[in-house]
Order: structure tokens, then C-alpha cells, then sequence
């Protein structure tokens, strides 16, 4: 708790970008300015604005127009952690801890506490800054990957799901009208809620998760089996994370400054390639990638980032430092950083939801 007046507060967007992020920040400058009186500054491009300061004011004026638009108007990063921040030395890249220059930067502005809108890299550094250096942070929770434990969920991730879901029924008739398989590859990262849900929700035949670990035997027989019914199409959704019994998550590269180590990605056309050698049926793959996190968030999206937004505002007011707003349906409630970011929210296998995916004759293909 903090009993300093609080007339100032500082807001930025970290991370990957995903819909609703300008309306978290329409929130939080509209209820700061309307309900309290403060001052709002905006950091740029994640936790690089605030160990270069770079700042602007925010007022009611720069967030008209915001509540609709993906993408965040601050900018966003997923790189530039200060306590591990990359600078060149004799043309070597050696990384420093710059977390003074945030408390500086922060000091400079007269900045009474930061409210940081990330997933668990930001909210990570966030904990750390609070922990460590005692800056009054409040999260936001952020990802379209919607895991993270503590909270019902994240604001992105039904937007995601909804162009994940409008994808498939895309290729559902390009599968049918040329009796094709098309493996759809979806984002999520370790979790697999992207595909489950989008799957479940645009009829897909097989979802590959990668809580579930599968084989190329029983894709085959699900595809063979839908065959033999006269079915000559099917669609798979693989989450990136997706990976088969005994084998690995496919990565694309490893990024060595990113909060996030490693890039996936190419599950989709692996799948593909193996069932056309497997079955003789044409099979091909599309990769979703980031159409996922951008575009108007839904109205579930906005209202939830819009509730995290004033949320965040009033546990500033109430001093509850080093938390996150967060969901417990039906209400907005808090809950510690070291909490929020200690466990990911993974598909747990027996949930209901894929119980019913099995119901109803999706395969997982375990
Ligand atoms: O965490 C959100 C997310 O979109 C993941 O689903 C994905 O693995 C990752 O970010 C991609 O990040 P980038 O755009 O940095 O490659």
C-alpha cells in the first residue's frame, strides 16, 4: 500500500499486439481523467519507452476513435526487458541490467504509479520492477493465447477465436467443393485454446493441441474413417504447439533477445506433407499466423479490455500495487503479479470441452 497522493500515472503496451489494447488505454485515460483528475503519460513501444523515455501525454482527445482499432496507438514490443537489455560494446552485444534507467525515467515524469498491459513476459518485468525497484505497477492481463491462470480470460483471445473460427468455415467449402484435406495451423503457443475452441466451433473433424499428443496413425484412420462415409473432405486444426507422441513442437528459429525464446510455427504444412503420403488425398495447409491478433476487437473483447482499463484505474486509487486486474466471472477482482504469472493456463485434457469434442466424433488424434 502507498499513501502517496497519486496525481500522475504512467501506461504501456507490451509485448505481442492483440485486439483490444487501445481500448484497455481508452479506458484508463477516460476513467483517470473523468473519475479521479489525473495526469496520464503514455510510454512507447513497450518497456523500450521507458528506458529511452520515450513519452507523451495522453488526454481524451488522443483516444477518440481507439475503442474499434487492433493494433495498439503507444506501440508495442516483445523485446527491450530491462533487467536484461542488450548494448553494444566494442561491436559485441553484451546484456546490462537498465532498470535504473526506468525509476529515472518514471521520476522524471512524476509518475505516481505504471499500469503495464502484457502477458507473462510484461507482467513478469512488472512483478520484477515492483519487487525489485518498488514501482507502483498494476497489470493488465494481454494474449490472444488466453493463458494465463489468473484470470477467466484474457481480453484478444475471443477475437482470435472468432477469425480462427471464420477460417475454417473458409476452407470447409474449398475442402469440400474439391474433396481435399486442409490442415489449418493455428497460434497459441504452449496452449492449445485457439485450436480447441475454433475447431469445436467451426466443425472441424481432427484438432491437434499440444496438451494432447498425437499420432499420424490415428489422424489417418479419422480421415479414412470420414472417407469410407462418403465424406471426401476433412478438416484439421493443429495448434503451433501441436506435437506428436514422443516428438518435439516444431520451431521455427530462436530469438535470443525476445521475452519469448523460441518461434513456432510449420506444424501445419508437417501434417499436411504426412498425410498426403499417408492417405493419397490431396492435402494442403494454411497458416493463420498474425491475421489472429489484429482486426476490430469483438464486443466481448472490448467490453472486457474496457473493464480491465477502468479496473486498473480504480486498484491504482486503492493501492493495490504489484497485482493484475483480472476476470472471475461475472466480476473484475485482482490478484497478486507473483500469482498471475507463476502458472500457465494449459488445456486440461479431461475438461469438459474436449470431452465434448469427443462426443461428438473429433478426433485429437490420440
Ligand atoms: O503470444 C501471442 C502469440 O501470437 C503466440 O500465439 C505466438 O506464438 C507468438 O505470439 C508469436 O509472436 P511473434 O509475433 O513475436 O512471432
Amino acid at each position: 500500500m502507498t499513501t502517496k497522493k497519486i496525481r500522475k500515472i504512467g501506461v504501456l503496451t507490451g509485448g505481442g499486439d492483440c485486439p483490444g489494447l487501445n481500448a484497455v488505454i481508452r479506458a484508463v485515460v477516460k476513467t483517470a481523467i473523468r473519475e479521479y483528475r489525473l495526469f496520464v503519460t503514455g510510454f512507447e513501444n513497450g518497456f523500450g519507452g521507458l528506458i529511452q523515455n520515450r513519452a507523451r501525454e495522453l488526454t481524451e482527445k488522443d483516444v477518440i476513435g481507439i475503442l474499434p482499432r487492433g493494433g495498439t496507438i503507444l506501440g508495442t514490443t516483445n523485446r527491450d526487458n530491462p533487467f536484461h537489455y542488450p548494448i553494444m560494446i566494442n561491436g559485441q552485444k553484451v546484456f546490462k541490467d537498465v532498470s535504473d534507467r526506468i525509476i529515472e525515467n518514471v521520476n522524471i515524469h512524476d509518475i505516481d504509479a505504471m499500469i503495464i498491459i502484457g502477458g507473462d513476459g510484461s507482467l513478469s518485468i512488472g512483478k520484477e520492477l515492483y519487487e525489485e525497484k518498488g514501482l507502483p505497477v498494476v497489470g493488465v492481463p494481454k494474449t490472444i493465447d488466453n493463458d494465463l491462470s489468473a484470470t477467466d480470460q484474457t481480453f484478444g483471445f475471443d477475437t482470435a477465436l472468432e477469425t480462427a473460427t471464420e477460417a475454417i468455415d473458409k476452407l470447409h467449402t474449398t475442402a469440400e467443393s474439391h474433396h481435399r484435406i486442409i490442415v489449418l495451423e493455428v497460434m497459441g503457443r504452449y496452449a492449445g485454446w485457439i485450436a480447441l475452441e475454433s475447431g469445436l466451433a467451426g466443425g472441424a473433424d481432427v484438432i491437434l493441441i499440444p496438451e494432447i499428443p498425437y499420432t499420424l496413425e490415428n489422424i489417418v484412420k479419422k480421415i479414412n474413417a470420414r472417407r469410407d462415409q462418403g465424406k471426401n473432405f476433412s478438416i484439421v486444426v493443429a495448434a503451433e504447439g501441436a506435437r506428436p507422441v514422443g516428438g518435439e513442437m516444431v520451431v521455427q528459429r530462436r530469438v535470443e533477445d525476445s521475452f519469448e525464446p523460441i518461434r513456432l510455427g510449420g506444424i501445419g504444412n508437417v501434417v499436411a506433407y504426412e498425410i498426403e503420403e499417408a492417405t493419397g488425398l490431396e492435402t494442403r495447409a494454411t497458416v493463420l499466423g498474425h491475421l489472429q491478433r489484429g482486426g476490430s476487437p469483438t464486443p466481448f473483447d472490448r467490453i472486457l479490455a474496457t473493464r480491465y482499463g477502468a479496473g486498473a484505474v480504480n486498484m491504482v486509487m486503492s493501492g493495490k500495487f504489484g497485482e493484475m486486474v483480472c476476470l472471475r466471472t461475472p466480476n473484475i477482482k485482482s490478484v497478486p503479479l507473483a500469482e498471475a504469472v507463476h502458472e500457465q493456463r494449459l488445456v486440461p485434457v479431461k475438461c469438459d470441452i474436449v470431452r465434448t469434442a469427443r462426443q461428438i466424433g473429433i478426433s485429437f488424434g490420440d
